[in-house]
């Protein structure tokens, strides 16, 4: 059993509202459904950055400084590396070792093997474990590009992104640089639609949390009495997913020896995905030692990929 999404599961179903971390969508059945999301024409997140980075490649590694010194790049998320992947074969594979981090082991060992068929010269060093624990035990004393893509600081409230650029930073030493990947606030026009694909990607990805919990915890939520609700706040700039019961139910978790009453309408809060401005971002860089250098958007403007360097 999985001691730490146990303990949450019931901490966050015993809470109001309720509530469960979108981290634990990434089992293999999670994996393969965000690949498919990703290729679904709603979700522009990844076309954009795939955009920056296959346009803008020599910008880009102009401003890694590449050949000052040997290079460890490492990808917190990696997922399955489709953008990243041009920026690497630009790159001089005697230059640098790339370290995909993820909390799927999954995941890592599709992108091991896309990697040994498509840069077999790359040398290659995945790290399986969470971002923070993985930080942590990150030597300072190597020349170290951070990249943190696809927006996926965007799941996170300000003050823990805040935090988490902080202690990330504290990793860092003076001239590395971090390149973060992150969604624009825009109209609701173009945002929801990316959380709610037609196909019912989005739907699945979201709803595959309880039945993860069914097959891992012996639990017995019955998928059609959940809806996936999806929303975006213009005003704030924050889309967040949701889990509503359709209806009065008590769904028992058996390997946790717990059950949980659910009202009509009441939901369970799974995911946010914080979208961004200059100043937002300010706020959350305060106080890191990070400065921006440079920002690159995509020909439409939705999304942005900003390097910071310590100082
Ligand atoms: C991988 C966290 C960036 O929030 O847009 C996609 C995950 N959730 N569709 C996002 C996701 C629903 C995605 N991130």
């Amino acid at each position: 059993m999985n001691l730490q999404f146990a303990e949450e599961i019931i901490e966050g179903l015993s809470s109001t509202p309720k509530h469960l971390s979108s981290k634990w969508f990434y089992d293999k059945i999670g994996d393969d459904l965000f690949v498919k999301i990703m290729n679904m024409p709603e979700y522009y997140l990844t076309d954009a950055e795939y955009e920056i980075f296959s346009k803008q490649t020599s910008a880009i590694l102009d401003e890694f400084e590449v050949n000052k010194s040997q290079l460890e790049l490492y990808e917190l998320g990696a997922g399955d590396g489709t953008k990243t992947i041009q920026l690497l074969k630009a790159m001089d594979p005697k230059n640098f070792t790339y370290h995909p981090i993820d909390i799927s082991e999954n995941a890592l060992n599709q992108l091991q093997e896309r990697l040994a068929k498509e840069l077999p010269e790359v040398s290659v060093a995945p790290v399986q474990g969470e971002y923070f624990e993985v930080l942590e035990s990150l030597s300072k004393n190597e020349s170290k590009i951070i990249l943190f893509l696809g927006s996926n600081l965007g799941n996170m409230h300000d003050d823990v992104a805040k935090q988490f650029i902080k202690q990330l930073a504290e990793q860092m030493q003076a001239g590395d640089k971090l390149l973060l990947g992150l969604d624009k606030m825009k109209s609701k026009a173009i945002i929801l639609p990316a959380y709610n694909d037609k196909q019912g990607y989005t739907e699945a990805f979201n709803l595959n949390l309880l039945s993860r919990i069914n097959s891992e915890f012996d639990a017995d939520f019955n998928l059609a009495q959940f809806e996936h609700r999806p929303n975006y706040d213009e005003e704030t700039g924050i889309a967040s997913s949701a889990l509503v019961s359709k209806c009065k139910q008590t769904v028992n978790i058996k390997s946790l020896d717990k059950t949980f009453e659910f009202e009509e309408n009441e939901s369970i809060q799974t995911e946010i995905s914080r979208k961004y401005n200059l100043d937002i971002l300010e706020n959350v860089f305060a106080g890191s030692g990070l400065a921006i250098k440079k920002e690159f958007n995509d020909s439409r403007n939705y999304f942005m990929n900003v390097l910071l360097e310590k100082n």
